[in-house]
């Protein structure tokens, strides 16, 4: 990999009060506390308030700023890197629900932050999602597999497609939820902005994430939710495909996707204008049934779960990243695996048990 030419002093973080921002942010600062980090977020999530003291004592400064608002982000000071965190994140957005706030943010939002990045010359990340991928086409490659999960069909002949889950070259034609439009969207305006305003990008298409300060619930977050109602012994329900929840995802630790940010940021000239899948891969990858398993094994506490067969809008049956790619231009691979993951979501929940019980109970 190349080295970046760019000192990046001042850091904006949008979406900085949500899991995965505040996570970005507190690690950037830790790793150079001379760095001026700036985080803005509406505090649409609930939970986000709750990173906020965490924020302010390690020194980051907080925005309550909206990106649908393009004022919000032109009063904002030069910035170096802008790592673009904000979202509507869920995959159920817009179905029976109004569709503006998902377009608004995931879509005007990203051009209000491509605006900030040309105005500054920003290096930008651009987190994108794995919805990007159109859902019937991903659903055909879930072959029935075993009691427990679903399995990866590596002979259907689609290209990007194997045993090893979804690359990059996987078709890009089909529906995919208006939250993998948007997504989709706006990965074309990155290149478009950035071509124009001479400021370099990278794309991360991210599977599922998870980690320790993700305010899960029923829409996005299955793996904070899950581990959250064994935790206190609520209940929960295997939704779609037969209602067995045979569904399957791979889960990549908050952590690692921190490093791999870290080092996509330090090698900007190489990373540039380069889009890649970015998860868990398959040795990380779960079904909800086995999920159930690990999450009574860590808790203690064994839940009946019942099914509903009927499937649920935008909802599909498998998804494994295939890595190659990412591996292949930065060395970068998963360190931690879903156990450790689980382990530390647990700790988590059990440190602030008070504080999360009315958002995550
Ligand atoms: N968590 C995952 O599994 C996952 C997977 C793939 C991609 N992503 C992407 O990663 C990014 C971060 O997701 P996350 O999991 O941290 O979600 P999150 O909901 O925890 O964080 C998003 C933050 O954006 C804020 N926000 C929402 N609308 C806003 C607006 N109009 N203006 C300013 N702030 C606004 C929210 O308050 C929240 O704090 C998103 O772009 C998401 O699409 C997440």
């Amino acid at each position: 990999m190349g080295a970046s030419t760019k000192d990046h002093h001042t850091v904006l973080i949008t979406g900085g009060a949500g899991f995965v921002g505040s996570t970005m942010a507190l690690k950037w600062k830790s790793a150079d506390p001379s760095r001026r980090v700036i985080c803005l977020d509406n505090l649409k999530r609930r939970g986000s308030e709750l990173n906020l003291p965490r924020l302010r004592s390690a020194g980051i400064e907080f925005v309550h700023g909206d990106v649908r608002d393009a004022n919000d982000l032109a009063a904002l000071p030069k910035i170096d890197l802008m790592i673009e965190c904000s979202a509507e994140p869920s995959v159920m957005a817009g179905y029976g629900s109004p569709t503006h706030y998902v377009t608004d943010t995931n879509l005007v939002g990203t051009i209000n932050c491509l605006n900030l990045a040309a105005r500054d010359e920003a290096d930008t990340v651009f987190l994108s999602t794995s919805r990007v991928y159109p859902m019937h086409l991903v659903n055909r490659l879930a072959a029935e597999g075993t009691a427990q999960r679903f399995t990866i069909d590596a002979h259907t002949g689609i290209p990007g497609a194997s045993a090893a889950g979804i690359g990059e070259d996987f078709p890009l034609t089909g529906l995919r939820s208006l939250y993998g439009a948007t997504k989709l969207a706006s990965e074309l305006l990155v290149a478009e902005y950035a071509h124009i305003h001479g400021f370099r990008y990278v794309i991360d298409r991210c599977g599922v994430i998870a980690g320790p300060w993700q305010m899960g619930k029923t829409d996005q977050g299955f793996i904070l939710l899950w581990l959250a109602r064994h935790h206190w012994k609520q209940p929960l329900k295997y939704f779609g495909f037969g209602g067995t929840g045979k569904q399957v995802r791979d889960v990549l630790h908050v952590d690692d996707l921190f490093d791999l940010v870290v080092a996509q940021v330090a090698s900007m000239d190489a990373m540039h204008a380069r889009t890649f899948n970015v998860g868990g891969g398959l040795d990380n990858s779960v079904s909800l049934q086995e999920l159930s398993a690990k999450c009574a094994a860590i808790t203690g506490n064994t839940l009946d779960i019942g099914g509903e067969p009927l499937d649920r809008e935008a909802d599909i049956r498998l998804y494994v990243t295939d890595n190659t790619r990412i591996t292949e231009a930065t060395g970068w691979r998963p360190e931690r695996n879903i156990d450790q993951l689980l382990a530390d979501c647990h700790a988590w929940l059990a440190e602030h048990e008070q504080t999360l019980k009315p958002i995550l109970g």
